[in-house]
């Protein structure tokens, strides 16, 4: 069994800078308590900085990343990310898509130009896929979490196409997450399926406590 992995997802949250300090304080202190998971912080541009002085245990990720490094307003480059000590970047996010109309090409042109072109099949182990259905977002009118059935089948057929590009062991080294309206009452029954890695996790990572307790379900697998 690998070690589960749960990313918070922030999104467009919190409203202030204290905020942020308080949620970024509460994901390490749990993380340093439970470290059977690894954890990923993942809180707007804005808060970056601030949160990369709180972090030890827990890994700083990001929210997005552009495809090129120049003068390219209102948009962040992988370097920029990398000299804050970023670790994981989200790309691809629904919510990109469907606000903001970000295509696959978009999506493809953020992976390949930021050096995961012709990835190694030993640096697999770094790619993280995860399965979120739109319609289990926890932001959605009428969000359901999606079934452990469902999300076995989708997560299989994900590692399925992994496997006809790298061969099976590369493949296997990828992380597989759930996501969708993820909370401390359902979280377990995603992290125990076969095939499933951890959780991103949005709502419930604003939520300390909440966010604290998946960390420790995690953490017991
Ligand atoms: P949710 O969001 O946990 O609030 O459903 C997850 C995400 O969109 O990454």
């Amino acid at each position: 069994m690998r070690k589960p992995l749960i990313i918070a997802n922030w999104k467009s949250n919190p409203l202030t800078l204290k905020e942020a300090v308080v949620l970024a304080r509460s994901a390490e202190k749990y993380s340093k308590i439970f470290r059977g998971a690894d954890v990923v912080v993942a809180p707007p541009f804005l808060f970056i900085s601030a949160v990369s002085k709180i972090l030890r245990q827990a890994k700083l990720g990001a929210q997005d990343v552009f495809w090129a490094e120049g003068p390219y307003t209102g948009e962040i480059s992988l370097r920029q990310l990398k000299n804050l000590g970023v670790r994981y970047v989200i790309v691809g996010h629904s919510s990109l898509r469907m606000t903001l109309g970000e295509t696959d090409e978009m999506v493809n042109k953020k992976i390949k130009k930021n050096s995961l072109k012709g990835v190694k099949k030993s640096q697999l182990e770094r790619v993280v896929v995860a399965y979120e259905p739109v319609w289990a977002i926890s932001t959605m009118p009428g969000a359901q979490v999606d079934t452990p059935q469902s999300a076995v089948r989708a997560l299989r057929y994900l590692r399925g196409i992994l496997s006809r590009m790298y061969g099976k062991k590369y493949a296997d080294k990828v992380k597989m997450l759930y996501g969708g309206s993820v909370s401390a009452k359902n979280a377990r029954q995603f992290l125990i399926l076969p095939g499933v890695d951890g959780a991103l996790v949005g709502g419930a990572s604003l939520r300390p406590q909440e966010f604290g307790e998946i960390i420790s379900q995690a953490s017991a697998f």
